[in-house]
């Protein structure tokens, strides 16, 4: 269980997350929603350890994770999509998969597991690495290197790694951003099949409110770095502050404008994203 207390930090003056308090639970997907800049993605920076709070905590299973690095984090069982500009841009998407298989066994290893041990040779770390690039539909581009990949392609190789890794926690940033309408749904099959494994615990950013709909057991509103609204689906996208804040009130689809400045920065959205 992934546990936030008052988590805060503060840019200067500036408090981009502010006091939240939130419990995700295994076998959930909570989708965190809000206009651009409410502090989804510090948010989990902080959960990841990128960034260092202000105040507050987090803990997995119990364990606070303060002064803890990212990479303690990550074999503590939190997973965070990789940035491909940390990977090694001149290897195959093969090699790089396997890097991250390899990784994880360490990882794994850390935590006192023994599931990996069936994975010891070179063959079967190969082997599971064809397997997380078939579920990304990525099995044709092993050999190419990853510098020479489509955007689309390098945001489904940060999912596959991020799979690799085999967290207890999966935090998707906007994991389909700028993938192309055959890409997408191959992310959110994945997204969807990794939900049947009720050990998970799932956190999403997404903008695309079908999306949330269809895959959120629950939604959380950040806006100015503040939580205003925690529940169901259901209840959250027809509670006041949603509807107010960020679909104005009574809205038709077509003039669901954004009411505020930022989320005019998200050219071509439409007014049912939040
Ligand atoms: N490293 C940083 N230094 C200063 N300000 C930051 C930093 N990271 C984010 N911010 C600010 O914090 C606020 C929240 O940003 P962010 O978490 O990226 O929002 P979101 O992901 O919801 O769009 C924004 O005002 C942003 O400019
Ligand atoms: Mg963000």
């Amino acid at each position: 269980m992934l546990v936030t207390k008052d988590l805060t930090v503060r840019f200067g003056g500036h408090v981009a997350v502010n006091a939240v308090s939130c419990t995700f639970k295994p076998g959930t997907l909570t989708a965190i929603v809000g206009p651009n800049g409410a502090g989804k993605t510090t948010f989990f920076n902080l959960i990841s350890g990128q960034i260092k709070a202000t105040s507050g905590e987090v803990t997995l299973n119990g364990n606070n994770l303060a002064g803890l690095s990212p990479s303690a984090r990550t074999r503590a069982g939190l997973g965070r999509a990789f940035q491909l500009t940390n990977l090694f841009p001149n290897l195959s998407v093969l090699e790089n998969v396997r890097l991250a298989v390899q990784a994880a066994r360490s990882g794994a290893h850390l935590r006192g597991l023994n599931l990996w041990s069936v994975w010891s040779d070179h063959k079967a770390l190969t082997q599971l690495s064809e397997e997380v690039l078939e579920a990304v539909a990525m099995n044709d581009k092993q050999n190419t290197p990853v510098a020479s990949l489509p955007h689309g392609d390098q945001r489904k190789l940060e999912v596959a790694l991020l799979m690799a890794l085999e967290p207890d926690v999966f935090m998707f940033d906007e994991p389909t951003a700028g993938m192309s309408a055959d890409e997408a749904p191959v992310i959110l099959d994945l997204i969807r099949k990794l939900k049947d494994d009720k050990r998970k615990t799932i956190l999403l950013v997404e903008h695309k409110m079908d999306v949330v709909r269809e895959l959120a057991d629950r939604i959380i509103v950040l806006h100015n770095g503040t939580l205003v609204a925690d529940g169901d689906p259901a209840t959250v996208i027809a509670s006041p502050v949603v509807q107010e804040a960020y679909l104005g009130v009574s809205p038709t689809p077509a003039q669901a404008e954004p009411a505020e400045g930022p989320r005019q920065a998200q050219g071509g959205r439409n007014g049912e994203d939040v």
